[in-house]
């Protein structure tokens, strides 16, 4: 059960990302440890999140202090327009002054087994960690609208409750593959923030707060972090179903 679960509600998708920025620049600044390490969430989501970051905290932030990672990515090539990595490139990573070697991108051109596997080494190396499990700073997430989130998507909550650090999932529509974190590591995280902003998501949010028995099949619902903060940063059109 998480230590705490709070959901803030806000007009419009753009102040959901200038709030999510702010509670990014707290959470660094009240750390007490010289690095911050958070695995960023991909999709479309995320890029009011890196405008805000860029526009409101080049400065404030300090970056030589701030690892970024990956909740999940697709198994392409950090060129491809599909990439999570290329999209926080673009928007966020080219424009503030971050060290390279902070960034830690999922090698989504490797092949997909032998790339969750050294991903989950570099995570052990790198990160703190409890009971041998690495623990992220913070874990951004987004959910689609089946209920996914990362890349755990339904009917695959055997991979949210492997024992394994990373997976390799499959979309179910368009059969690609992807790298993901496992519940494993999302469920051992200092602070989860959920980041969900649309009419097209307003069922699913109403389900995962209102309604256990439809939410239990949607990998998202198991999202708690186990010592941690798990706090939904939603648009109004996102929580319109929410009694
Ligand atoms: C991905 C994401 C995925 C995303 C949801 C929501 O790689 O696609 O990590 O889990 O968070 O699909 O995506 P949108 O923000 O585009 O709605």
């Amino acid at each position: 059960m998480a230590v705490s679960t709070e959901v803030k509600i806000f007009l419009k998708p753009k102040k959901v990302a200038r709030k999510v920025a702010r509670e990014i620049n707290k959470l660094i600044k009240e750390s007490n440890r010289k690095r911050f390490d958070i695995a960023l969430s991909g999709g479309s989501t995320p890029k009011k999140l890196f405008r805000a970051l860029v526009k409101k905290h080049h400065d404030t932030i300090p970056w030589e202090r701030v690892h970024f990672w990956w909740g999940d990515e697709r198994c392409v090539s950090p060129e491809s327009e599909e990439s999570n990595y290329r999209l926080a490139l673009e928007i966020l990573l080219q424009k503030i002054p971050i060290p390279s070697k902070n960034i830690h991108r999922i090698h989504g051109e490797n092949t997909p087994e032998a790339e969750a596997i050294r991903y989950s080494d570099e995570l052990m190396m790198q990160l703190q960690n409890t009971d041998n499990i690495p623990v992220f700073d913070l874990i951004l997430l987004g959910i689609g609208e089946d209920g996914h989130t990362a890349s755990i998507f339904p009917g695959r909550l055997d991979l949210f409750q492997s024992n394994n650090f990373c997976a390799v999932a499959t979309h179910p529509e368009t059969g690609q593959q992807r790298i993901t974190l496992t519940g494993k590591v999302i469920n051992n995280a200092k602070n989860v923030f959920f980041m969900v902003t649309g009419e097209n998501k307003a069922i699913r949010v109403s389900e995962i707060m209102n309604n256990e028995e439809a939410a239990k099949k949607h990998p998202a619902w198991h999202v708690d972090p186990v010592h941690g903060s798990l706090t939904w940063f939603i648009d109004e059109p996102a929580a319109s179903q929410i009694s």
